[in-house]
């Protein structure tokens, strides 16, 4: 698991806090308009597993 500092998507040079904000201030369900958004996981796509878990994360929490 990441902390909040920690990078998930190393070559966007993004954390963990820095996702969740995106995903809470913009209110996303999808990982392709988190993509639009932050250009996440458009270089190597290492990442792509783990921005989709904090992602999934994010709407469980919204629906409780
Ligand atoms: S670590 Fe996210 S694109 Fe490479």
């Amino acid at each position: 698991m990441f902390d909040d500092n920690d990078f998930v998507c190393r070559h966007m040079q993004l954390t963990k806090a820095d996702i969740i904000k995106v995903i809470r201030d913009k209110n996303i369900s999808s990982f392709e308009v988190l993509q639009d958004e932050t250009d996440i996981a458009t270089i190597c796509g290492s990442c792509v597993a783990d921005i989709e878990e904090i992602l999934e994360d994010e709407i469980a929490k919204r629906e409780v």
